[in-house]
């Protein structure tokens, strides 16, 4: 079948079929190629190029110029994927106004189909704002990298009824407000499940067990390049990152032993031409 650009309208269509979204972060062109010829949904221009791309101790350092770097390289590379950018910390809570500037450079600048931004039902009025300029909004919900400190570290949410329901109200606010996707990190599986079945919009879920409508994991944890801490809710499918120190001292001995460039990789002239030297 012809594979045409994925759409809004595919995710809700996957929710109410019952099909499995997928989605994962990349930072730069060669792998949104990769992630795009996988076939994966959508690709997520995540803040957390800022640990696992950058190497800052936190999400919170990323600036908007490094996003939109990132995520220009990432459009580029992608040709069927829905691209989504993550508004960074800082970008959307001081004032609507800015939230919507800094959305719309997501789009008119980074060429992404739609942005995201962390938080529950206090972010309603920035989603809706965003959403009225007529950017797709993809809420994040549970725990929110961006405020980890507010949540006292980085924990399961919605563990006690209390905050459970606090979480289901902030993904029906949101809802409400416009956004077309919640993205539930770290909450217990029955927590997920209850709000998958409790909104329209589809949920993707981080540590929120299967029942949700779509799984998203970030690029290198999933391939094994980013082992500083490797969470509970992460599956590494390959560990690239020791294949690659290996393939790298290969290249080192092959140099110092004068393997490396063979004939296959050297040019040639002509024996007239150097003779004329
Ligand atoms: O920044 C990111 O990669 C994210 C995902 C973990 C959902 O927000």
């Amino acid at each position: 079948m012809q594979r045409k650009k994925v759409t809004i309208s595919d995710f809700m269509a996957k929710k109410e079929s019952g099909r499995k979204i997928t989605m994962l972060t990349a930072y730069d062109y060669p792998t949104a190629q990769m992630v795009d010829q996988a076939g994966i949904d959508a690709i997520l221009v995540g803040d957390s190029l800022g640990m696992v791309v950058l190497g800052y101790s936190s999400t919170v350092y990323v600036n908007m110029e490094e996003m939109i770097h990132h995520t220009k390289a990432v459009t580029r590379g992608t040709a069927y994927a829905f691209v989504i950018g993550d508004m960074p910390f800082m970008s959307y809570q001081a004032g609507v106004e800015k939230a919507i500037e800094n959305a719309g450079r997501f789009i008119k600048e980074g060429g992404c189909d739609a942005v995201k931004l962390e938080g529950g039902s206090e972010v309603t009025p920035v989603v809706k704002a965003i959403v009225t300029a007529g950017i797709p909004v993809c809420a994040h919900i549970g725990l929110t990298p961006q405020t980890a400190t507010m949540l006292s570290g980085f924990k399961v949410q919605g563990k006690d009824a209390e905050s459970a329901r606090n979480l289901i109200n902030s993904a029906k606010d949101l809802e409400k407000a416009g956004a077309f996707m919640v993205v539930m990190e770290c909450i217990p599986d029955v927590l997920a499940s209850r709000i998958t079945k409790e909104i329209s919009i589809p949920t993707i879920g981080i540590g929120a067990g299967k029942n949700c409508d779509g799984q998203v994991l970030v690029y290198h944890d999933t391939v094994g390049l980013f082992e500083r801490f490797t969470p509970k809710f992460v599956k590494q499918y390959i560990r690239l990152g020791p294949m690659i120190i290996d393939a790298l001292k290969d290249f080192k001995k092959q140099v110092e032993e004068g393997i490396f460039p063979g004939e296959e990789h050297t040019f040639k002239m002509s024996r007239q031409e150097a003779e004329k030297l």
